[in-house]
């Protein structure tokens, strides 16, 4: 569309590149554009519609909220919020239990830095460098891929190697490593003076910067030496909250609790914009008492997101869907492991649930990429991948040098073949250029 081009800016592109498909509806695990075609979801847009496109009952729940209220100052209160707020309380682990609601990922994190900060009066936070917390000031300064890189560095923050096994930061092989990468998050800590520290900020499966699957001993490692070294541990769930990895939480999976959990996303399954930032009981009795909770914005707890959140947890429960991808994610991962016995330029494939990536190789013995750091904004091998697989009806996202599979988690079986059928065509064009 021409007013698109004209009016509206494309987002982390080059604008004169950008040639949007006009899309016109969506329904269960497929969109459909202007002219008629219809594609299959293989990464839920930006892994997000975990419920998949045009549920009725949300769609019903927001109707119905618009009716009765759409919006009041966050000094009131709502039914929905209220509702939420005790529901996120009830499906998060441990006693995370108090929530402030924004509406995006990258606002769920500035509320977390600010938590992290208020709380423990320590000024500086860690993150590590394959990661993605968001674009705005603070969360664009925790992450580390290159997206941050176009904006001044904000002082405070310092970044630490990835939980990376198959590019080992540290050249170790697991499990002889002794998962070297969280035992260095704690030098990190005390190199920057433990009292300084207040947060880590880990994804903690990463989801944009290569869906990095850590081994089962990294996230309760890395709980007990934030314990030991009074630091608080943040998990961003943004991307693999609500059932996406086959549990409600990817943290679960460990039976770890996070200090401070953030969630969008899959929250609302991106029906209508909505984020939670959590906090366990000892940060909010923190704020019970003389300390002031100085955050806040207009849409805070916005009451017709609110209503929509809790219809969509309602219908991961409704459809048992957590349990779903996870026996789902068992059958897509079988399948994307045939894969890589059929194609070369297959070097990695890892997740977990309805969460995988695959990581294409120019070679297999050197683990030569397609696309280096540099070229995060250039066109690559997998972005043209990605265009050749929306040409054949399969819509796949792609970031550098990892293919993002994670349809939505009512997702079929013959939906699963039809997109494995499809990556396995668009493989050949890697194949071709191995070397
Ligand atoms: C792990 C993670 N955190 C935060 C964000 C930022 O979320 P938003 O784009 O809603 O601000 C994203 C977005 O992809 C994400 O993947």
């Amino acid at each position: 569309m021409k007013a698109t081009r004209r009016y509206v800016f494309g987002t982390w592109r080059y604008q004169r590149t950008w040639r949007p498909k006009l899309i016109v509806e969506a329904d269960g695990a497929h969109f459909t554009d202007a002219d008629g075609r219809r594609y299959l979801d293989l990464s839920s847009q930006l892994v997000c519609s975990n419920l998949g496109h045009g549920n009725k009952r949300l769609r019903r729940a927001m109707a119905e909220q618009a009716e009765k209220l759409c919006y009041v100052a966050p000094g009131f209160t709502t039914e929905p919020a209220a509702r939420l707020g005790e529901k996120l309380a009830e499906i998060t682990p441990g006693d995370l239990c108090k929530t402030f609601f924004s509406l995006g990922g990258a606002e769920a994190n500035e509320a977390a830095i600010k938590i992290a900060r208020f709380y423990t009066g320590a000024p500086k936070l860690v993150a590590r460098y394959r990661s993605y917390h968001g674009a705005t000031s603070g969360a664009i300064a925790l992450t580390g891929d290159p997206r941050r890189h176009y904006v001044p560095e904000a002082p405070g923050v310092v970044h630490a190697p990835d939980c990376y096994c198959y590019r080992c930061p540290f050249g170790l092989e697991y499990p002889g490593c002794g998962v070297r990468c969280a035992e260095y998050i704690r030098e990190v800590i005390e190199m920057e003076g433990a009292g300084n520290v207040a947060a880590v900020f880990v994804e903690p499966i990463v989801g944009s910067n290569g869906i990095l699957v850590p081994p089962d001993e990294y996230m309760p490692r890395l709980r007990r030496i934030c314990d030991e070294e009074g630091v608080l541990l943040v998990a961003d769930e943004v991307m693999t909250g609500f059932g996406r990895t086959g549990e409600w939480l990817c943290v679960n999976h460990w039976g770890v609790v996070p200090d401070i959990m953030t969630l969008a996303k899959g929250l609302t399954s991106a029906y209508v914009p909505l984020s939670a930032t959590i906090v366990r009981k000892p940060i909010a009795d923190f704020f019970e008492g003389d300390n002031l909770f100085c955050h806040g914005q207009t849409y805070a707890n916005h009451p017709l997101c609110c209503a929509v959140g809790l219809a969509a947890v309602e219908e991961y429960q409704r459809l048992d869907l957590i349990s779903r991808a996870k026996r789902m994610g068992e059958k897509l991962g079988k399948r994307l492991m045939e894969l890589k016995d059929d194609h070369i330029s297959v070097g990695d494939i890892r997740g977990k649930g309805l969460f995988w990536g695959i990581e294409p190789v120019r070679n297999r013995e050197t683990k030569e990429p397609f696309a280096t750091r540099r070229q995060r904004f250039e066109p690559t091998m997998l972005s043209r991948m990605a265009a050749e697989a929306l040409e054949r009806g399969v819509y796949v996202m792609t970031v550098l040098n990892t293919m993002i599979i994670a349809p939505p988690l009512i997702v079929t079986e013959e939906e699963i073949d039809e997109g494995i059928q499809v990556l396995d065509e668009v493989l050949k064009i890697a194949d071709a250029e191995c070397t």
